[in-house]
């Protein structure tokens, strides 16, 4: 029987819902949820999702600023910028989108965005909160797909997860949640001897290295979950993800597909997020 999809666009609704009631109840007390995402050069995947970013806000109450400069915007610049949006009472969420250019120490800029405005969570100090089970901002990806086992009601308690990729943004703190959910983790890398050896052993797979087809169907444990965060194009120019999704589908019990999956779910944790921040605030 043919995998069950799990449709992170569905999802998506239901809980943008919830974040426009929650909007709508915080503008009413006059403080509307604010978010300023910044976007520096012209990377035309980065401009598509800001781009998708502002509109979810705008969808959905939410006050949003974007804020574009060329590729050539200085550090001290930024971080000029930074500091402002952190003093700004009409701002509860800040994003940079990455990458930043070479010149740019993304590390240093990160740290400069004030902890309870860091709607990425990628903050040493939210990363240190989610190591330590205590997270203020969840990163968005992990927190979407976190909600799409919670949909299919998965027991991840005593589960063996496989997170493929340990990315910051991703796989990292994608284990963590994991493992604070009951899970028993395994975080897989590039380096990685024998990869098929230990996501054959995973009933939750996790799969984020954009890597066009790294997991094929015989990767797969027969009725795992398998969460899909890649994306990619293939030979043809059509968006894919990690996952050799026409094969994979027939061994799996759930599967996200790409588009429509995990994409649409990191927009809405981020208004998630925002959210959150303005109701603390
Ligand atoms: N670039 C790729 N993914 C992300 C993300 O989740 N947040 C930001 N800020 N940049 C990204």
């Amino acid at each position: 029987m043919p995998a069950q999809l799990i449709d992170g666009t569905l999802l998506s609704q239901q809980l943008r819902a919830d974040v426009a009631k929650r909007a709508a109840a915080l503008t009413a007390r006059g403080k509307q949820p604010g978010l300023a995402v910044i976007l520096v050069g012209d990377n035309p995947a980065s401009t598509v999702y800001v781009r998708n970013k502002v509109k979810a806000c705008s969808d959905n109450g939410l006050h949003s600023v974007l804020e574009k400069y060329d590729a050539e915007l200085s550090e001290a610049d930024l971080l000029a910028r930074i500091d402002a949006l952190n003093n700004d009472p009409t701002i509860h969420g800040i994003l940079i989108q990455l990458p930043l250019p070479a010149h740019i120490n993304a590390t240093k800029v990160i740290e400069a965005i004030a902890a309870e405005k860091d709607v990425d969570g990628f903050h040493i100090s939210n990363a240190g909160l989610l190591m330590t089970g205590q997270p203020l901002f969840r990163p968005c990806t992990p927190y979407g797909v976190m909600k799409m086992l919670e949909s299919i009601d998965y027991p991840i308690r005593g589960a063996h997860a496989v997170v493929v990729g340990a990315s910051n943004i991703v796989g990292k703190p994608q284990a963590m949640l994991l493992l604070q959910a009951g899970a028993t983790v395994t975080i897989c890398n590039s380096k990685t001897r024998d990869l098929a050896h230990h996501t054959k052993q995973a009933d939750i797979l996790v799969v984020a290295t954009g890597k066009a087809n790294l997991v094929t169907a015989d990767m797969i444990k027969p009725g795992a979950v398998v969460i899909d965060v890649g994306m990619n194009r293939n030979q043809e120019g059509k968006l894919c993800g990690d996952v050799d999704f026409a094969n994979a589908k027939e061994v799996a019990s759930h599967i996200t597909p790409v588009p429509g999956g995990v994409g649409p779910m990191t927009i809405t944790m981020l208004l998630v997020n925002t959210i959150e921040a303005a109701e603390r605030m």
